[in-house]
């Protein structure tokens, strides 16, 4: 059995990119036998950039809500708030003490901000130390495998090479993890047809009101196709958009889009045929009815868990419970080893 750790910054409601891209495949392969999953919300870390204390407690809950909504499992899985488990600041300290200034100098997130022009005094500490945590989450739980973006690479790397510098002078305390870098996920256009990211305002978040959902997705720009003719399916993000959500609908939906009808197969002598025009509006209805659809259950999950936010905090707690049962079996190894402990 393979042990898998993911972090997840608790950064706003995950949108429908976050939900295809990253949450769905992470709560299948949490429900594969040959796995035992770790998942948490990585608060500690977003601390470096100084939120809102509001923000960050709301932000907090959508993320734990979006995972349990998508079907994760807690039962099954170690489901956690990283702040809930002190070992792991505990162990980052420890980490810190063997970590070479060389290794942290070369981060890319220390060494972006800088770049950015952030002068030493606008860049805390807790940026520069971000991988040492992150080696921590890591490292306290003897994980296998860390399934990470290629952005988070690096990260990876040096939590490795911090195990192992450990391990040379202690001996064998740390398990060495594996990256696993996900390597052609889908990507999700967004409204505006380029990736959607949350850094381009250009998301579709499944979790929103319908009539919000409707606003953004009615915002979308489309060609002057007069109603009725057909419609170009090539760069369209509404449709690329509905066949993601709704894969078995592509066939049907690229007809309607190929002869401009709602129902191609609708024919004698309609008085009013206009009725069964098929132009954008429809395609942009398609696409709600599709999120709708898709994700009724999961929004009405999602609904429950924000609107029961002391079920979501026993849920974390009990999960803080299991996790710190692995972390303080890893923290009595490491404790022992560094002469902190009596045995
Ligand atoms: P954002 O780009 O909105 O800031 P993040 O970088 O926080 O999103 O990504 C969180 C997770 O969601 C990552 O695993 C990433 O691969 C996945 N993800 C983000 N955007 C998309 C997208 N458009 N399509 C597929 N997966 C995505
Ligand atoms: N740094 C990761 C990110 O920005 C989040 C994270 C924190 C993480 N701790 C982790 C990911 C441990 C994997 C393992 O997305």
């Amino acid at each position: 059995v393979k042990r898998v750790l993911t972090g997840i910054k608790p950064t706003g409601v995950p949108h429908l990119g976050n939900v295809l891209g990253a949450i769905l495949p992470a709560v299948e392969l949490a429900q594969r036998s040959d796995h035992e999953s770790f998942l948490f919300i990585a608060d500690l870390h977003s601390l470096t950039v100084r939120p809102d204390p509001e923000a960050l407690r709301a932000q907090t809950r959508a993320v734990a809500a979006s995972w349990l909504a998508c079907g994760l499992d807690p039962e099954r899985v170690v489901f956690y708030r990283q702040s809930d488990v002190p070992e792991i600041p505990k162990l980052s300290w420890i980490l810190s003490c063997s970590m070479p200034l060389g290794l942290l100098n070369r981060a890319h997130s220390f060494k972006d901000a800088l770049a950015k022009g952030a002068t030493a005094d606008e860049v805390n500490v807790g940026l520069y130390a971000y991988p040492v945590l992150m080696a921590a989450d890591i490292l306290a739980f003897d994980a296998d495998l860390v399934p990470v973006g290629k952005d988070q690479k690096q990260h990876l790397e040096i939590t490795q090479e911090a195990a192992r510098r450990f391990n040379l002078r202690y001996g064998e305390v740390f398990k060495v993890p594996d990256a696993v870098v996900d390597a052609d996920v889908m990507t999700i256009p967004g409204l505006d047809g380029r990736k959607m990211s949350k850094s381009y305002d250009n998301t579709l978040v499944v979790f929103d009101d319908e009539k919000t959902m409707w606003k953004r997705i009615k915002s979308v720009a489309t060609d002057s196709t007069p109603y009725g003719e057909p419609l170009s399916t090539e760069d369209d993000v509404l449709f690329q958009l509905t066949c993601a959500i709704q894969p078995d609908r592509r066939p049907s939906l690229a007809r309607q889009y190929t002869t401009g009808r709602k129902n191609p197969e609708l024919s004698g002598p309609e008085r009013d045929e206009s009725a069964n025009y098929f132009g954008w509006g429809d395609a942009k209805k398609a696409l709600l009815q599709a999120a709708v659809e898709r994700f009724a259950e999961a929004r009405e999950r999602y609904r429950h868990w924000t609107t029961h936010p002391d079920e979501l905090e026993d849920c974390l707690r009990h999960g803080a419970e299991k996790a710190r049962h692995f972390a303080r079996a890893v923290l009595d190894r490491v404790e022992a080893s560094l002469g902190l402990s009596w045995i």
